[in-house]
Parts: structure tokens; sequence; C-alpha cells
């Protein structure tokens, strides 16, 4: 494994993080229905009182207001937090020059001169991984972020973004994944292994696979809205692994949903879990602080080796 960089080494340092695209999202998320803005606010509160010290927001996310409650937020804490926000490679945006001018428009929504990380969100048709870290350089070179992260990116993308920063001197971060017990592409396509090699953080998003692996939800029971329809085929397969889950949680006096997260920080991942309430923030800040046992690990991977790859977020 590459040394991991000064600049990068608080990224390894943290073992889980707060998801925020619930914060401001109707769509998907049912903000202002499912959650209020007191949910936020409790929720924020509870992961730092646990020990959550970084959060992961978009400038897509409720289209700026989840990057505006968290700067609310922030302003109202006198604790120490670290900020990750991204990039959306829009069709119109195509030149390396709208990376600091977007991150101009995060940074004034969250209140903040700088974040600890900034993240390309996905890949783009237009700006190569060449051009979208040119303009990444420029903000490292403004002093508007710390450091420099993908999302989404498959390995060769990676190397590329990787290669490109190296030439200014500058260490690519992180890679911001899709990754769960349910969705392990990024350990049978090398990403993980290649991202350990090269001492980037890989991020796990969506780590309760958008709540299937609280237990909650089941056939006669799908969650509402658009994740219904996308998790059709999945949930009739996944009794199993709550099975599994409930038992090795058991061992430690954990619940299905803080053993799925651990499961993750386990094979070396940064889960951020997104939380709508208190309730949910708290029981997933107890994913962290602990480690299963190494067979406990490999009787997941088994049961969960048998799930076919099903979907994309
Ligand atoms: N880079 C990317 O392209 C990308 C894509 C997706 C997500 N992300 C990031 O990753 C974060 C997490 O992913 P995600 O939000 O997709 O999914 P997730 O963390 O797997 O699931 C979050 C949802 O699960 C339910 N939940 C969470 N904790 C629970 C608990 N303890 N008990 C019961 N239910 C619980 C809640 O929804 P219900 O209560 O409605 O079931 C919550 O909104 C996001 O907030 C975002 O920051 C990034």
């Amino acid at each position: 494994m590459t040394e991991v960089s000064n600049e990068t080494r608080f990224l390894h340092a943290i073992e889980m993080g707060l998801g925020a695209w619930q914060w401001g999202d109707r769509v998907v998320w049912g903000y202002g229905q499912t959650h209020t803005d007191k949910d936020i606010r409790e929720s924020f509160d509870v992961s730092l009182r646990l020990g959550i010290r970084f959060i992961d927001t978009a400038e897509t996310y409720g289209a700026g207001l989840s990057e505006r409650l968290l700067g609310g937020l922030l302003k109202g804490t006198d604790q120490p937090v670290l900020v990750a926000t991204k990039f959306f490679p829009w069709p119109w945006r195509f030149t390396k020059n709208s990376i600091p001018r977007a991150l101009k428009g995060s940074l004034e929504r969250l209140k903040l001169e700088a974040v600890d990380l900034y993240q390309i969100h996905w890949p783009s048709p237009i700006l190569s991984p060449e051009a979208m870290m040119e303009g990444m350089v420029e903000c490292v070179k403004r002093g508007w972020t710390r450091t420099v992260g993908v999302s989404n990116f498959g390995q060769s993308r990676m190397l590329r973004a990787y290669s490109t920063l190296a030439q200014h001197g500058i260490p690519l971060a992180s890679n911001q994944v899709h990754y769960s017990l349910l969705s392990r592409e990024v350990e049978k396509n090398g990403t993980l292994a290649r991202c350990k090699e090269l001492g980037i953080r890989l991020i796990a998003y969506s780590p309760l696979e958008k709540g299937l692996l609280t237990g909650k939800y089941f056939p006669e029971n799908p969650p509402p809205g658009v994740r219904g329809s996308q998790y059709t085929e999945l949930l009739k397969k996944i009794s199993p692994v709550i099975k599994a889950l409930q038992e090795i949680g058991q061992n430690h006096g954990k619940t299905v949903s803080q053993t799925a997260l651990n499961w993750l920080i386990c094979k070396g991942a940064m889960p951020i879990p997104g939380a709508k309430n208190i309730r949910q923030a708290e029981e997933n800040a107890g994913g962290a602080g602990w480690h299963m046992k190494e067979e406990e690990v490999a009787r997941l991977d088994e049961i969960t080796d048998n799930i076919r790859e099903y979907s994309r977020a």
C-alpha cells in the first residue's frame, strides 16, 4: 500500500460520516413530509455528540438546500465538523473553469471559506478526468478546498484523475462509490483494492442500501416512492442477509443497521449513512467504534455473494 499523504491522512482516520442527501430532498427522500428542519437539526446534533464529524453533501441535493441547511447548522455550533461537497457535471459545464465557479456557489451556501473535501459527483461525457482535475487544482490553489476527491469513478478514470493531480503534487483523496452488503461491485471489479494500494479513501454511499439493510422493509412492506420500484426484485432475496445481520449483531449488542455499517468499516471503507431523524442518526453512529470478527465478515460475504447486482443509485 502507498503511504497515505499528510494532506489526506485525516480522511483515513474517520471511521464513519453522515450523508446529507436527505436534507432538503423532496423527490427521493420526502423532505417536508417524513422529516423536517427540526429532525435535521437533531440528527446533526446527536451525530456530533456521538463523534460523527464528517458530513457529505452536494450542490444538487435539494437543489442547494442541503448545503444551505448544513451551512446554518455549522454557524450554530462551535464543534469541529469536516465538510465534503460535490461538483455536478451538468452538460452546460464544458470547461474546467466551471469547477471553481461551482465551488464558489457551494461555499456561499455553506457559509464557509473552504471545504475539507471537494468531489466530482459523476464522470462527465464532456469534460475529461484530466480537465476536471485541472479545475480541481485551481480550487486547491485558491484555498477553497483542502483535498480533492471523485465519485462514481471506475478504476481507469480514477487512475487518470490520480495521475493528473500527481503532476501538481496533489493526492487524490477519495473515491465515493455505491457500496453495501447488497452492492459489492467495488470489491469484485478491483476498485476497493486499488484505492487501498494508492492510499485513496473509499467512501461508501448508500451503505444501508437506501434503508433495505435496516431490516424494516420486506416484500409486503416495500420502501415508499421511487425506492419501492427500484428494489422490487432485491427485496425478495434479502431475508437471509437480514437474519445473519440480526444474529451477528446480537453477538455484539448491535442492531441490523449497525452491523451492516460495521461490515463496511471492517472492509476498509468509510460509510456515510443518511439519517432522517435523531433515532436513525443515533442508531447509525453505533455502527462505528467496534469490529465484528473476521469469521462474521466472511459469513456475510458468503451470504451476499449469491445476490446478484441489480441496480445503480
Ligand atoms: N456520490 C453519489 O452519487 C451518492 C449517491 C447516493 C448517496 N450519496 C451519499 O451517501 C449518503 C447515504 O446514502 P443514501 O442516503 O443513498 O442511503 P442510505 O444511507 O443507505 O439510506 C438512508 C435511508 O435509510 C433509512 N435509514 C437510515 N438509517 C436508518 C435507521 N437506523 N433505521 C431505519 N431506517 C434508516 C432512511 O430512510 P427511510 O426512513 O425513508 O427508509 C434514510 O434516509 C447520502 O446521504 C449522500 O450523502 C452519494
